[in-house]
C-alpha cells in the first residue's frame, strides 16, 4: 500500500462566541469595518480549563469514531500547533494517554498558521514510506492566549479550535502530494514579542504576556503572491489543471485572501469551503475545521478532488491535493 487516504475527520470548537459586536465595546472599532476587511462575524474563544489540549482530544475522539478507528491501532500522532499546552511534555504527548493510543511516536509541530498542512505532510510520508499504516493528525490552538485583546489590528481576526483527520494506507490515491515551504526572513511582519528562550521580562503591553505582533497590510500581500505560487505547484506536480478541482479548503485568515485564491483557480466560491465568518483566523486548526465541516455536511462527497493550502509566521506555506 503506496498512499495515505482520509479515514475519518473531527472538529471541535469552544462554546463561548465573541461577536464583532463585543470587540466594538472594548475597542475602537466597528463590526461593518471587521466585516468589510476581513469576511469575520464572530470568533470562538476558550474560557477558563479549555486549552489547546482539551480541544484537541474531542476533536481527535470524533475523527478517530469518525473513521471507525480504535486508538490502540495508531501508528503516529502528529499534532500541529504554535500554542501549546506546556512547554513540554508536547500536547501530542499529553493527548497520546488521554486518547488511549499505543506507546507510538507523538509530536508537535510547529509552523504557525501551517501547522496542519506541515503534519499532514509528516503523516503522509510515514505512511507512504510503509512505517505506519494508521496516524491521527490534529491541528489545535488557542490563539486567544496569546493576543493582546486591547490592540484592534490583532485583536479583532483571530479564534480558538481544532480539526482532526485519521489518515490510514492504502492503495490508490488519497493524498495526491504534499507541498511545505519556509522563509524566516519575513520574521517581522508576523511574529510574537517573546519566548521561552528569550524571555519576556521586556514586554510591557499586554500586562506582561507575550502577544502576535503583526504587520498585517504587508502579510496581506506576500500571502496571495506565495499561495498563488504554491497552488501552481501543486498543480503542475500532478499534471492537473485548476479545472479538475472540485473543492479548495483554504486556511481560513481573511475572506478577501480567500477569494484572491478562488479568482486565480477560476473557482466559483460555491466550491470553497468558508468559515472565517464564523471562526476567524484559528491557525493550524482552520483547515481541519474547515474540512471537517464540509465533510459532515455533506459538501464534500468520496472522489471529490480537494486543494488544502495554508500560509502563516515564518513565513510558513504548505499545500496538500487530496482525492477524498
Ligand atoms: N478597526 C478599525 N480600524 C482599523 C482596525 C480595526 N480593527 N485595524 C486597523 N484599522 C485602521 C488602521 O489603523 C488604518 O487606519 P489609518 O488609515 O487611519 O492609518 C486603517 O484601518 C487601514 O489599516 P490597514 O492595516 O491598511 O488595513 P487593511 O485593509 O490592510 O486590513 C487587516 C487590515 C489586518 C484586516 C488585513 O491587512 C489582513 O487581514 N492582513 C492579513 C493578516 C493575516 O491574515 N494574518 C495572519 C496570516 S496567517
Amino acid at each position: 500500500m503506496k498512499y495515505s487516504r482520509i479515514a475519518g475527520t473531527g472538529s471541535q470548537l469552544p462554546d463561548k462566541v465573541v461577536t464583532n459586536h463585543d470587540l466594538e465595546k472594548t475597542i475602537e472599532t466597528s463590526d461593518q469595518w471587521i466585516r468589510e476587511r476581513t469576511g469575520i462575524r464572530e470568533r470562538r474563544v476558550a474560557v477558563d480549563g479549555e486549552t489547546t489540549g482539551t480541544l484537541a482530544r474531542e476533536a481527535c475522539r470524533k475523527a478517530l469514531e469518525a473513521a471507525d478507528v480504535d486508538p490502540a491501532e495508531i501508528d503516529l500522532f502528529v499534532m500541529g500547533t504554535t500554542t501549546p499546552d506546556l512547554v513540554f511534555p508536547s500536547t501530542a504527548c499529553l493527548l497520546q494517554k488521554q486518547l488511549g493510543l499505543p506507546d507510538c511516536g507523538a509530536m508537535d509541530v510547529n509552523a504557525a498558521c501551517s501547522g496542519f498542512m506541515y503534519a499532514l505532510s509528516v503523516a503522509d510520508k510515514y505512511v507512504r514510506c510503509g512505517d505506519a499504516k494508521k496516524v491521527l493528525v490534529c491541528g489545535a490552538e488557542t490563539l486567544s492566549r496569546i493576543v493582546n485583546w486591547n490592540k484592534r489590528e490583532t485583536a479583532i481576526l483571530f479564534g480558538d479550535g481544532a480539526g482532526a483527520v485519521v489518515l490510514e494506507a492504502c492503495d490508490d490515491p488519497g493524498i495526491l502530494s504534499t507541498h511545505i515551504h519556509a522563509n524566516g526572513n519575513y520574521v517581522d511582519l508576523l511574529t510574537t514579542n517573546a519566548g521561552i528562550s528569550v524571555g519576556w521580562d521586556a514586554v510591557e503591553e499586554n500586562d506582561g504576556k507575550p502577544e502576535i505582533i503583526m504587520r498585517g497590510n504587508e502579510v496581506f500581500k506576500v500571502a496571495v503572491r506565495t499561495l498563488g505560487r504554491i497552488v501552481e505547484e501543486t498543480l503542475s506536480a500532478n499534471q492537473l489543471e485548476k479545472s479538475d478541482l472540485t473543492w479548495l479548503i483554504p486556511h481560513q485568515a481573511n475572506l478577501r485572501i480567500i477569494s484572491a485564491m478562488a479568482k486565480m483557480l477560476d473557482m466559483n466560491m460555491d466550491h470553497v469551503v468558508v468559515t472565517v465568518d464564523r471562526h476567524g483566523n484559528t491557525s493550524a486548526a482552520s483547515v481541519p475545521l474547515a474540512l471537517d465541516e464540509a465533510i459532515r455536511d455533506g459538501r464534500i462527497q468520496r472522489g471529490d478532488l480537494l486543494l488544502l493550502e495554508a500560509f502563516g509566521g515564518g513565513f510558513t506555506w504548505g499545500s496538500a491535493l487530496i482525492r477524498y
